[in-house]
């Protein structure tokens, strides 16, 4: 369990599944744009990164999306609102992606068995895969990107979600006190994920800048029940084929 991007030598993420988890929004955008058909997310650390592999593709193949301090980035087809990623504008396309945090917090992440991206609203569909893990005794990292390199208490509250869920295998394993926290933290929230975004820093940032629909959009548990898993540089539906 991680708080904040983390930079680890590749052989500690070796043999274990790692849980990228950016609730507010870049988890709930990829998750989101899958569901609705995308048909793969790549994560830039700039928006110059963007923009020069877009011209690697046919412009109507690809969309080009992110935000700096949570706007839309000028020129770029979307910004990072999960509303934005519409069925419509979505379908069939390759997204380059630039978030301030979560795409960062996804590429520091090299040498994993396998990398998954979580929210709320795939919640339960990445704990199937965690169970699956478990039960294998397959070694089990949940990172929160958080925001700017600070602690962000909805991923955190989202992590120890996971964690309660995957409690029954973990009582044999060893928890480190920030899975423990997490877990705390996690009570406190359970049953009223609004106020968990009206206390959470990002959230209240978010709502002052407009996208108060978004929060909504964010603790929809379960909306969009599929699993991104991050590898070869792109973030794909689990089990659909991938492309370049
Ligand atoms: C990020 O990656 O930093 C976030 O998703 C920021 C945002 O709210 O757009």
């Amino acid at each position: 369990m991680f708080f904040g991007p983390t930079v680890l030598p590749p052989a500690e993420w070796h043999g274990r599944v790692v849980v990228v988890i950016d609730v507010l929004r870049a988890s709930t955008t990829m998750a989101t744009a899958l569901s609705h058909g995308a048909r793969a997310i790549i994560p830039f650390d700039s928006a110059d990164d963007v923009v020069t592999r877009s011209k690697s593709f046919e412009r109507g193949d690809v969309i080009l999306a992110g935000e700096r301090r949570m706007r839309a980035i000028p020129g770029f087809d979307l910004g990072n609102s999960p509303l934005e990623f519409t069925r419509e504008a979505v379908e069939g396309k390759t997204i380059l992606l630039t978030t301030t945090n979560g795409t960062a917090a996804l590429a520091s992440i090299q040498g994993a068995r396998e990398v998954i991206v979580g929210s709320f609203v795939n919640f339960s569909a990445v704990v199937t895969v965690l169970r699956t893990a478990a039960r294998g005794d397959v070694d089990i990292a949940l990172v929160c990107a958080g925001s700017e390199r600070q602690f962000s208490l909805e991923d955190a509250v989202c992590a120890g979600r996971m964690l309660r869920a995957l409690s029954r295998r973990l009582t044999s394993a060893t928890l480190s006190d920030a899975a423990r926290a997490a877990m705390v933290l996690e009570r406190r929230y359970a049953r009223d994920l609004p106020s968990l975004f009206q206390d959470a820093s990002h959230g209240l940032r978010l709502a002052e800048a407009g996208f108060g629909d978004d929060l909504a959009a964010c603790a929809a548990l379960d909306a969009h029940p599929v699993v991104p898993v991050y590898a070869d540089r792109q973030v794909t539906r689990l089990g659909t084929d991938r492309g370049r």
